[in-house]
């Protein structure tokens, strides 16, 4: 099962491991990781699961769909990997992922 590494705005490591096939967000929840906050539930409408992939992985995370971007694009914080973590299932191509969680969902 593949571990992703997720990083909490105050600097919080969480390595856990993460079936495939699961969302980013999933993920995190399921594991009471702080700094995803889903309002939406996963349905690509509310913008607060939002994360950085760290750059070394941004390939294997894939590129957004048009109503994830256009999401995307309404946040101030947003940076060059910037995903909808509920938008990325996770595969065994990322094992060992790392993800930050932006301050605004802190
Ligand atoms: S959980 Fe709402 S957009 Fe991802």
């Amino acid at each position: 099962m593949p571990v992703i590494n997720y990083i909490e705005f105050n600097g919080s490591e969480h390595s856990v491991q993460v079936p495939t096939g699961v969302s980013l967000m999933q993920g995190a929840m399921d594991n009471m990781i702080q700094g995803i906050v889903a309002e939406c539930g996963g349905c690509c409408v509310c913008c607060t699961c939002h994360c950085m992939i760290d750059p070394a992985w941004a390939a294997t995370a894939g590129t957004a769909a048009d109503d994830e971007s256009e999401l995307l694009e309404m946040l101030d914080t947003r940076e060059e990997t910037s995903r909808l973590s509920c938008q990325v299932k996770v595969t065994d191509a990322m094992d060992g992922m790392v993800v930050r969680l932006p301050e605004s969902q802190y």
